[in-house]
């Protein structure tokens, strides 16, 4: 990847270098937008600015200095071909400012559908599409994948012998290959949309040898395990769920954005969109990494963190998890942001510490410790995420009880709560990096948390009672 990224960026770089003195538009992050303003007033304009992100006229100097500036690799900015495209791009990302009104109630349903994850089986999996040699999107052998796929996919729901679930072939205009929707139909509010996502693809700088075992087949195998359990349990979800294998995603995104662009045009509600781009190598001392680049949903990811503290904190299904950012559109779930929904992008490793075998002819299972143990993370968190956003309104169950127990809301900068028949052990602040940012111990059963020193944003509190229940409420702060 970094030879591809650094050839998109000289390219820029190059053109900007022919022409000295012009400037080209982008988006960025407004506050990089504004601290580059006051660094170099002449150097770049400010055209337009909607929730966090700005449509901006920079000149290669500028650039320069927010590609160096950046926490990691990457431009810093997504470049545009005229003002219009700028604007309407930062137009789209309309980030909600409510809090998803998802709930975690499903505790039966989810434990055992995550106790039937398999890594053998997402391990045979990545082996058989490594085996095709290449996936590149322009070659024959990318064609049979998709078709090889369609077969696996259509064979669980004839063997589940399901009417209510379908595949569909999607044929692009950017590439000759094409992607592959999944669908399981709504039974009771079949119009709302919780997508899972994943590239077919690979990519080096020699077509015909790009194994691509990392870089995406775990996240295929890693959905398709999704796909299988939520068969073998008979799942009906109240939602419509949708899986998604993508084409040409490495030569910029492609499957992906013309499928979430026709979406948006037909008005689609898609509550939420969970990508998985590299699920298997595990880099960092932590398991799964929340990517916090600005275009993702806080809430989304927040939510996430909520599913992992309730889920994958002890026990057999345990796991931790940590925060890292790509600082550009990395990879699908940026499609369905730039559409306007709510997207995340759960990551293998941090961002710098990632799998250095992607995007090369060694990119295979035999280099990821030849096993899948760390792509059933991913796995289990997507089950976690599907069956508790797909429900209906379900009728309290001793679990929403539970949570209705906790009541909060936030004043003068400060967090009140009531807890009903609890005593509280310990509060904490989570922000939607997982950072616990304050906690309280010795408490009594209401009252109220200080957060002069917390900026404006999405958190999660988290209360611990003294009987060793834990209840979390997320808020955010204006
Ligand atoms: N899986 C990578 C993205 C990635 C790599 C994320 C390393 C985090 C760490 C993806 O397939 C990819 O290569 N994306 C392209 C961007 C795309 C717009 C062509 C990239 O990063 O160069
Ligand atoms: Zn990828």
């Amino acid at each position: 990847m970094k030879i591809k990224l650094l050839s998109i960026f000289s390219l820029v770089i190059f053109n900007q270098a022919f022409a000295q003195s012009e400037k080209f538009y982008a988006t960025t992050d407004t506050e990089n937008a504004k601290e580059l303003k006051a660094k170099f007033p002449n150097e770049i304009e400010i055209v337009g600015a909607a929730g966090n992100q700005s449509a901006i006229f920079l000149s290669e100097k500028a650039a320069e200095f927010l590609h160096h500036n950046v926490i990691t690799h990457g431009p810093g900015y997504v470049y545009k071909s005229s003002k219009e495209e700028a604007l309407s791009a930062i137009n789209k990302v309309k980030k909600s400012n409510k809090i998803l009104a998802f709930t975690i109630d499903q505790n039966a349903a989810v434990n055992s559908a995550i106790a039937k994850v398999s890594a053998d089986n997402i391990k045979a999996h990545i082996q058989v599409l490594e085996n095709y040699g290449t996936r590149h999107h322009t070659t024959a052998k990318a064609q049979t994948a998709v078709q090889d796929l369609k077969t696996k996919w259509q064979g669980l729901i004839t063997a589940a012998g399901r009417t209510d679930v379908s595949v569909r072939v999607v044929n692009h205009v950017g590439t000759p290959m094409p992607s592959l929707v999944f669908t399981i139909n709504g039974t009771t509010a079949p119009a709302d949309f919780i997508i899972v996502g994943a590239h077919m693809d690979s990519i080096t700088n020699n077509t015909a040898n790009a194994p691509g075992a990392d870089d995406d087949a775990s996240g295929i195998a890693t959905i398709t395990e999704m796909i299988r359990i939520l068969l073998d349990v008979n799942y009906k979800p109240a939602k419509t769920v949708e899986f998604m294998a993508f084409a040409a995603e490495e030569i910029g995104l492609v499957g992906s954005s013309e499928i979430a662009q026709n979406y948006a045009l037909n008005g689609k509600n898609v509550v939420s969109f969970v990508q998985f781009d590299m699920t298997n190598y595990k880099g960092s001392s932590k398991d799964i990494y929340l990517t916090t680049d600005p275009y993702n949903s806080n809430d989304l990811n927040l939510f996430l963190i909520e599913l992992m503290e309730h889920y994958n904190k002890t026990g057999t299904h345990a796991f931790t998890y940590g925060n890292t950012i790509c600082n550009y559109g990395c990879s699908d779930h940026f499609s369905w942001a730039d559409n306007g929904y709510d997207a995340a992008f759960p990551f293998e490793a941090s961002f710098s510490q990632y799998n250095p075998n992607i995007h090369t002819t060694t990119d295979k299972l035999s280099n990821m410790g030849s096993s899948a143990t760390h792509a059933a993370k991913f796995a289990k968190l997507g089950l976690e995420f599907i069956i508790e956003t797909a429900k209906g309104s379900v009728l309290a169950t001793s679990e929403t009880a539970n949570n209705n127990s906790v009541e909060i809301y936030v004043k003068d900068k400060s967090l009140n709560y009531r807890l009903a028949k609890e005593t509280v052990e310990s509060i904490s602040i989570v922000d939607t990096s997982g950072k616990q940012l304050l906690e309280s111990k010795n408490l009594l059963s209401f009252g109220k948390i200080d957060l002069n020193k917390i900026n404006k944003g999405f958190y999660l509190a988290v209360f611990k009672t003294k009987s060793g229940k834990v209840i979390t409420k997320k808020f955010i702060l204006e």
